[in-house]
């Protein structure tokens, strides 16, 4: 454990596999204490027994839409002395394959939706009075949000309203770091759910993305859009 980052605690959501794994694993060698969450409780077991083996991990299973689970997390987060990280990275693609807007089923538009926006914001609500001075606020995006790609727009469109409420939340909280953050392609499972006939075997896997989120995580950049591996290529010109 690295006695510098040991006390510093992140609460990362959908971290049973894919790129909230990825982040923690990497925070969990760091020495960050982690809250986190997932829907699957037998995989988000396994993670938390992986990861307790570098640091404390508060796991709790639950849905982000449910009210109840977000008050556990903000319990977790109290008991923890406070977070210095959220990382709003749990999200819903919708439908596999997408549907066009015309045809898309509107209630699961709302679900996708509930998930990927309204969850974020409401776990953010729920835990403001545990975040530390200078805490992180991450908010995954994509890609999606901003490129009309053909069949992304509930998904898409979900990542756009999530994007200004972060682009908002940051100018209404100066004290705050408010980070959307783009994580690029990567070979997991929803991005096959997004692509359910090719070969995904050439995306990157998540851990490509993860020294982007720490250097927001522990650098000193200001609030705002980034995209991780465009942060870590500028960091080795720099250097
Ligand atoms: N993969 C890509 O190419 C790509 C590209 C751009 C952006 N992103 C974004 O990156 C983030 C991570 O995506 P990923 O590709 O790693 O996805 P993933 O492999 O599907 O993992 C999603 C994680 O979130 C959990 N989760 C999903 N819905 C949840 C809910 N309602 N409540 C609690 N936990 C929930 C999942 O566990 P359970 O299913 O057990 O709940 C899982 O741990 C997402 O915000 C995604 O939009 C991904």
């Amino acid at each position: 454990m690295t006695g510098e980052s040991s006390h510093h605690t992140a609460l990362i959501t959908g971290a049973s596999r894919g790129l909230g794994l990825a982040l923690a694993r990497s925070l969990a060698e760091d020495g960050w204490a982690l809250i986190i969450d997932a829907r699957g409780e037998d995989t988000l077991e396994s993670a938390r027994a992986e990861l307790a083996e570098h640091t404390s991990v508060a796991a709790i299973a639950g849905d982000v839409t449910d009210p109840e689970h977000r008050a556990a997390m903000a319990g977790a987060a109290r008991e923890a002395g406070g977070l210095d990280a959220l990382v709003n990275n749990a999200s819903i693609l919708g439908p596999s394959p997408q549907p066009e807007l015309l045809d898309y089923p509107l209630e699961v538009l709302e679900e996708v939706y509930r998930t990927n926006v309204i969850s974020p914001l409401a776990l953010i609500q729920a835990v403001r009075d545990e975040l530390k001075e200078g805490a992180r606020i991450i908010n995954v995006t994509s890609d999606a949000a901003i490129e009309p790609y053909e069949g992304w727009g509930g998904y898409g469109s979900s990542k756009a309203a999530l994007e200004q409420l972060s682009n908002i939340l940051a100018a209404e909280n100066p004290g705050l770091r408010v980070y959307r953050v783009d994580p690029g392609d990567m070979r997991t499972r929803m991005h096959q759910e997004a692509f359910p006939d090719e070969d995904i075997s050439d995306r990157p896997l998540p851990e490509e993305s993860v020294p982007g989120f720490v250097k927001l995580l522990t650098g000193d950049l200001p609030s705002g859009r980034y995209e991780t591996r465009a942060l870590v290529a500028r960091a080795t010109t720099e250097d």
